[in-house]
């Protein structure tokens, strides 16, 4: 007979290649106290419903304990005989508790308990991460409060389109956010569920109690269908989609962070201790934490495409497939955990320079479509008044002039509608602050914005 756990109807050893490949321990050891709390709450389980004596499962409760405190102090040594984090803990309690460790395993499979152990596991790491976007929002927050007037030119199509608050640009990653902690909210209520007491896929003979299991552990609800319990994966899926979106929302700001340093626009310098320098070109400072964040963002499109694929025509119940699914998963958490955490800590150390993004914002003609509302204030058709203006910029464009430079003489030429106090209306601090509108850049709405923000990071 095998020396396996569940050796009984084997009468070969396992291959040792099959050993290492069959293998997950180097992964899921990082299961082990959900593991573990999970075993203890079965015990309490079992003891309760008389399913094991109490006496036992109090020896048992204290084996687990010991065996927890020897996992952390490096004193049970992982092999790939074992397999997996759930087998060694059953194991090393046998070195604790002798004979009667076998008894641990009454009632439950290894498939509701490594469904059990993830969410565990995913509960708590959802709720950090959540904490570590409302950290780095304040950042945000912080960086665009401090800067409460500066302007800078706002694009679209990557062209000077009009001019925006700096705060206004860093308040629409904020929103993203946002959005983004609501989606973990919400996949956290359905990763909620507990499915211990499903056993292998069926159920189980013995007389489980598993709402008891469930109040201790402290999940919402149970999973409803045992099959569903044991193979559902969605909430991995559903974690990594999350997390993917907001890695893309933290490579689009990357991206901006790494042009806005660029000498090209000298928007913004990030302090020495968030960049590093060349090998070769002494000169060199350069956004490698940026660049990292946004090629880590693959990391985590590439995970997402992992777990879907894995989960792709299983049929039901459990899988062996699915033993894959935690690899894309702890990356992934390890993966946007670091970039959250160290946004944060470099948002401060961003210098923000207003006097580059005034310049910018002189050139490329960001107040033409302040010159064509111009001209519907005095009476024209907007569409007319856009075509006006884009003479008025096509003369420019000609005399190398913004629309700023033009003379007087040369406006009237276009429109008899124009008097001396267009040059007011198209000044830059003008054009920001006419938009009003609700969720535009005007100063006051930027203003409340941040303070909303605030409000919302504190409460
Ligand atoms: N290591 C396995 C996994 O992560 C645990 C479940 C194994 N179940 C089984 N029937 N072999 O999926």
């Amino acid at each position: 007979m095998s020396d396996k756990l569940w050796g009984g109807r084997f009468s070969e050893d396992t291959d040792t290649l099959v050993e290492k490949f069959n293998a997950s321990i180097d992964v899921d050891k990082r299961l082990y106290a959900s593991d573990i709390e999970g075993s203890m709450a079965h015990l309490k389980m079992m003891a309760r419903q008389q399913i094991i004596a109490k006496d036992e499962a109090d020896t048992l409760l204290a084996g687990l304990e010991r065996v927890r405190i020897r996992i952390e102090n490096n004193e049970v040594s992982f092999s790939d005989s074992l397999e997996d984090i759930h087998m060694h803990v059953e194991d090393a309690l046998g070195q604790e508790c002798g004979d009667l460790a076998k008894k641990l395993h009454t009632g439950r499979s290894r498939n509701d308990q490594v469904a059990l152990d993830i969410r565990i596991f995913l509960k708590n790491e959802t709720r950090q991460i959540m904490d570590r976007i409302t950290g780095f929002q304040n950042a945000l927050v912080n960086l665009a409060k401090a800067h409460p007037d500066v302007i800078m030119p706002g694009y679209t199509h990557m062209q000077r389109a009009q001019p925006v608050l700096f705060a206004h640009h860093l308040m629409a990653y904020y929103e993203m956010l946002k959005r983004d902690k609501e989606r973990f909210a919400d996949a956290y209520k359905r990763m909620d569920a507990m499915p211990l007491g499903t056993a292998a896929l069926a159920g189980t003979t013995y007389p489980v109690d598993r709402e008891f299991t469930r109040q201790i552990l402290g999940f919402a609800r149970l999973c409803e269908n045992s099959m569903d319990a044991v193979s559902d994966r969605d909430f991995i899926m559903e974690f990594i989609s999350h997390a993917g979106i907001c890695m893309i929302h933290l490579s689009r700001l990357s991206e901006e962070l790494i042009l806005w340093s660029s000498s090209e626009f000298g928007y913004i310098t990030i302090s020495d201790a968030f960049t590093t320098g060349s090998s070769i070109m002494p000169q060199k400072k350069n956004p490698d934490v940026a660049e990292l964040v946004r090629g880590k963002t693959g990391r985590v499109v590439g995970n997402l495409m992992a777990i879907f694929t894995t989960m792709k025509s299983l049929p039901m119940a459990y899988n062996k497939d699915m033993q894959e699914d935690k690899e894309p998963l702890f990356d992934t958490v390890d993966t946007l955990s670091i970039c959250l955490e160290v946004y944060t800590r470099m948002f401060p150390h961003i210098t923000v320079h207003a006097d580059r993004m005034k310049t910018a914002c002189a050139r490329g003609f960001l107040n033409a479509t302040d010159f064509a509302d111009y001209l519907v204030n005095k009476g024209m058709p907007f569409r007319q008044a856009h075509a006006v203006a884009g003479k008025a910029v096509a003369l420019a464009i000609s005399e190398k002039k913004e629309l700023d430079d033009l003379s007087l003489a040369q406006f009237k030429d276009l429109s008899d509608r124009v008097t001396e106090d267009v040059y007011d209306f198209i000044r830059l601090d003008q054009v920001v602050a006419r938009r009003i509108s609700a969720g535009g850049t005007g100063v006051d709405n930027v203003r409340a914005a941040v303070e909303k923000a605030q409000k919302e990071l504190n409460s």
